[in-house]
């Protein structure tokens, strides 16, 4: 948005909106204060025109991390009116009264609204990639069912809202003992893909922590591509992890076997 649109009526008789009041977090982290600022809006401004109009008119070294500016690329993570949001993707003429702009909750802060997501790739790193059979020649054929089911996993962008608006990583800081709930996304794509051979159950259960998720669905509340965190990914792999580990008849099973049987392709 220029200035010039938010200085002066628009072609076509829209004219400049009046302005609103934003409290945006400025500091690092050793210290920092809520800063006012009255930004003028327009019909359809979102709350990452706001940040940049108060970079390019008032203080030009607040700090915001964003990209894309079309909700695909995952940067422009922010709580607004402490709600895990994009910034980019939040209307300002929806939110009634002041707007806080703070920077998410979960990770260090760096300066301002921008934050230290370091850790996620970090968990990223310890899962093991997708896992093909060796022995399975190409084309592969994959039921429509399980094209569809794997597409929803897919769509995250990395913006890690789940992350920051879920308690066991925001507020108990288990980071140590939980993935989060993009991590529990990712593990679903490839534990549910038909060609993915890995067992990757007891990863599931103990690096992973997923015992720890008490099924708020907070994450699922968040998150801007609409995936159905808890119920098609969480829920499935906790009952992955109950059959293989603590069904008493299956336990009995794998004892006889002797070993635990090796997932295999379901279609080809
Ligand atoms: S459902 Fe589980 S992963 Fe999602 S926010 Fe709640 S505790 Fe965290
Ligand atoms: S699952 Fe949703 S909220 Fe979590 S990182 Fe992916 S897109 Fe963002
Ligand atoms: S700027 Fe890319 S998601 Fe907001």
């Amino acid at each position: 948005m220029t200035q010039a649109a938010l200085e002066s009526p628009a072609e076509g008789g829209e004219t400049a909106a009046t302005s609103r009041r934003f409290l945006v977090y400025r500091g690092d982290s050793n210290d920092g204060q809520m800063v006012e600022y009255s930004v003028p809006t327009l019909e359809g401004m979102v709350v990452l025109d706001a940040m940049h109009w108060i970079q390019a008119h008032v203080d030009g070294d607040l700090a915001v991390r964003w990209n894309c500016k079309a909700a695909k690329c995952g940067s422009c993570s922010a709580e607004v009116n402490g709600t895990p949001r994009l910034m980019c993707k939040t209307r300002v003429d929806v939110i009634v009264g002041d707007i806080w702009v703070q920077p998410m909750k979960a990770f260090p802060l760096i300066k301002d609204l921008v934050t230290d997501v370091q850790w996620n790739y970090e968990v990223n790193r310890e899962i093991p990639p997708f896992t093909p059979p060796a022995d399975v020649p190409s084309p592969w054929r994959v039921q429509q069912q399980d094209v569809e089911r794997l597409f929803e996993f897919r769509k995250c962008i990395e913006c890690f809202l789940c992350q920051d608006v879920c308690h066991i990583l925001r507020d108990k800081n288990e980071k140590a003992r939980y993935y989060g709930p993009r991590f529990m996304v990712r593990q679903a794509y490839l534990d549910m893909h038909p060609m993915d051979v890995r067992d990757r159950t007891g990863q599931i259960k103990d690096e992973s922590g997923i015992g720890m998720c008490n099924i708020t669905k907070c994450c699922t509340d968040v998150c801007p591509e609409h995936i159905h965190i808890t119920d098609n990914a969480i829920i499935p792999l906790k009952e992955r992890v109950v059959d293989e580990y603590f069904d008493p008849l299956l336990w009995a099973a794998r004892r006889i076997r002797g070993r635990r049987q090796k997932k295999r392709p379901s279609s080809r």
